[in-house]
């Protein structure tokens, strides 16, 4: 099966013909994915192919689609053929190398959000560990840009390249409260914060081989992957997070789904205490919410 070039394709055409051609390749929501691509390349929406169902494709845009579909069919994630994503109502950048936003993050943004939104208090600062794109700063900062709460968030990530990513999407949102800072977890950290933020790498290595093809190989292994049965980024916040946080200060975080009584024991280790659990979107509890205990 192949999208000839002696033939004159029409959207109608060639949209059918990845859809069926994605099926075929186990693609999930084909239908959908197809269109995704062509309106990309076409650089129209989606509902847009329907005003152009029947017009021929000019010679380019089917090469260009065709690449696309080649490495979609090869399961390389559509966000980053995309170059783009949503979340929390934003579209932010992506690209490889650097992890995609995932919607449960948006659970734990809402979390966080819902905290300040219900506290008197008006000034805050924050620290987001591991910030990969920068969609837990840049969505929060941009539910805030209205209000009188002063939000300072300072963002750190290993990665360089998921630091230059952050600024293009803060800078695309024209947000100002953010400094993005390189640091191995608080190495380079300074002074204390209200509330300390964070969804790190928290998958197993028996998880990591079962996790789907897409993302096993093609989303960087150091965003995802933890030692410790996944806990490895807990323990060592949890550790040192004392003197960071500023009194009666929360720790936000996303976690695995299956990791919340192991998590527990480590919270009652370091002298924690979880104070709230939100959970996903399929009831799996995701999101921890933790105070010191002393
Ligand atoms: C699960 S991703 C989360 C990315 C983003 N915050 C999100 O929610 O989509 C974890 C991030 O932690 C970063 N990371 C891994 N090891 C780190 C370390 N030792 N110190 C700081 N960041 C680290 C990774 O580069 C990655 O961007």
């Amino acid at each position: 099966m192949a999208l000839q070039d002696n033939k004159i394709w029409t959207v109608k055409d060639v949209l059918f013909w990845t859809s069926d051609y994605f099926t075929e390749k186990d693609i999930p929501s084909p239908h959908l994915n197809a269109e995704l691509l062509i309106a990309h390349v076409l650089e129209c929406s989606r509902l847009d192919l329907y005003l152009k169902y029947d017009k021929p494709l000019a010679e380019k845009n089917l090469s260009n689609i065709k690449k696309l579909i080649k490495s979609r069919a090869a399961h390389y994630p559509i966000q980053y053929l995309l170059g783009s994503t949503e979340f929390y109502g934003i579209s932010f950048f992506v690209e490889e190398g650097v992890l995609i936003p995932r919607p449960e993050t948006e659970i734990l943004v809402d979390a966080f959000i819902s905290y300040i939104k219900e506290s008197s208090q008006n000034t805050w600062s924050l620290l987001d560990i591991g910030t990969g794109s920068g969609n837990i700063p840049v969505s929060i900062s941009n539910s805030f840009k209205d209000s009188e709460k002063d939000i300072q968030i300072v963002a750190t990530d290993i990665s360089e390249k998921a630091l230059k990513l952050a600024k293009k999407n803060i800078d695309n949102m024209k947000i100002e409260n953010i400094s993005l800072l390189h640091s191995n977890i608080f190495d380079k950290v300074t002074g204390t914060y209200d509330c300390i933020i964070s969804n790190p790498p928290y998958i197993s290595e028996k998880e990591f081989k079962e996790l789907p093809k897409e993302v096993r190989d093609h989303e960087p292994r150091e965003a995802l992957f933890a030692k410790e049965d996944g806990l490895e980024f807990y323990d060592k916040i949890l550790q040192n997070a004392e003197k960071y946080l500023k009194k009666n200060g929360r720790i936000f975080f996303e976690i695995g789904a299956y990791q919340k009584e192991e998590l527990s024991k480590l919270t009652e280790q370091y002298n924690y205490k979880i104070i709230d659990i939100k959970k996903d979107y399929n009831d799996l509890d995701r999101v921890l919410i933790l105070i010191n205990n002393t």
